[in-house]
């Protein structure tokens, strides 16, 4: 059975209901699947004047638990155009990690957030995706198999790099079914690919 880490960052809930959407799919998928977000490292009163989400069931992540799972999948919203400084931060303390190729060969994969349409997330998706390469990682993305990514009859995130979801301007989108949908199919394949690589 393969073991996946659904990682997320998320100020204000959009990325949390993806990753538990990505870690559904993950388990329907037959995987053993933690649910985990990094640290906030904004200053308390910074998030508390901002309404961050500080209140999240999922546990917060140790670094060197990366070397546990055989696929990490990442999630963070969009900030100009990459993704939160909070994942980042937690990604740049994993050099030891790195430097004994502790996550080569294991399947990665990322999903975001972003308040438009076109404000950043395919390339956001990217700024996780060639992190998650240098960690010598096997990237699954969210090929057409999601076929709800090709509609045109309604607002819909997604695309072949990585589940995607619009939260609008002030936030008040939530996750549609078809963007839900995505990310858990992007953990389904995940899952997959990880009990094919580690049998
Ligand atoms: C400092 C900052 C920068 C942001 N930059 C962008 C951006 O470049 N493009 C965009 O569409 N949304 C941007 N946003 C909106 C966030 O991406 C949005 O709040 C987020 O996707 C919601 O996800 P969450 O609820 O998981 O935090 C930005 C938000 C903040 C606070």
């Amino acid at each position: 059975m393969a073991k996946v880490l659904v990682l997320y960052y998320s100020s204000y809930g959009h990325i949390e209901a993806m990753a538990k959407a990505v870690a559904e799919g993950a388990r329907a998928a037959g995987a053993q699947v933690d649910l985990k977000r990094v640290p906030e490292t904004a200053p308390q009163e910074v998030a508390q004047a901002a309404h961050f989400k500080l209140e999240q069931d999922a546990p917060v992540a140790k670094v060197e638990e990366l070397a546990d799972y055989d696929a990490i999948l990442i999630g963070a919203p969009t900030r100009f155009g990459r993704m939160a400084s909070q994942m980042a931060a937690f990604l740049d303390q994993a050099g030891g990690l790195w430097a004994r190729g502790a996550l080569n060969g294991k399947v990665g994969g990322a999903f975001t957030s972003s308040a438009t349409q076109h404000g950043g997330n395919e390339n956001t998706l990217f700024s996780m995706i060639s992190n998650l390469l240098h960690f010598g990682m096997v990237i699954v993305g969210l090929p057409y198999s999601h076929q709800g990514q090709m509609t045109l009859s309604e607002v819909v995130g997604g695309s072949p790099y990585g589940a995607t979801t619009i939260a609008g301007g002030d936030g008040s989108r939530q996750p549609s079914e078809i963007e839900l949908a995505g990310a858990r199919h992007q953990g389904e394949l995940a899952a997959k690919l990880a009990a094919k690589i580690a049998a």
